[in-house]
């Protein structure tokens, strides 16, 4: 999931645009992590990091029910992996880049392979 929509219930300004009430608005919580005002090296995966204020999960009264859930699998699986896998060659990839006019988006990828050589 890249982004989640909201509808404006009044006019109002987000960071400099003005949005008029009743209009949709995509809040791409993917973007926000990797905000480079907000993270040190946003592109890189760092387990460890120290000061981490993802909104992977959403925040305030939206944030994900789930996540304690998720959290706890994520503790069992990243373990594991790095135990058994030690190094990822990536392939072949291509890109999913939705064109939005102003603006495009990437939502994944269509094709992503890789292979996995045991640690
Ligand atoms: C890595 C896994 C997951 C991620 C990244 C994730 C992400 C999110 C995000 C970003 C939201 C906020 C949506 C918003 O702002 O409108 C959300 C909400 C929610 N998530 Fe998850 N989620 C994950 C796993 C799960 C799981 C495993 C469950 C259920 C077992 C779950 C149940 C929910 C529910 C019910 C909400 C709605 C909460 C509300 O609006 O009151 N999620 N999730």
């Amino acid at each position: 999931m890249t982004q989640l929509a909201r509808v404006a219930t009044t006019d109002t300004e987000v960071c400099g645009s003005k949005v008029p009430e009743d209009t949709r608005i995509s809040l791409c919580y993917a973007a926000a992590n990797r905000d480079e005002t907000v993270f040190e090296c946003p592109n890189e995966v760092k387990f460890d990091r120290k000061v981490n204020p993802h909104v992977a999960f959403g925040f305030s009264i939206h944030n994900c029910l789930g996540s304690t859930h998720a959290r706890a699998l994520m503790n069992l699986l990243i373990p594991s992996l790095l135990e058994k896998v030690g190094r990822i060659q990536l392939y072949e990839a291509e890109e999913n880049i939705e064109e939005l006019g102003e603006f495009n988006r990437k939502v994944g990828f269509h094709k992503l392979n890789a292979q996995f050589y045991p640690a």
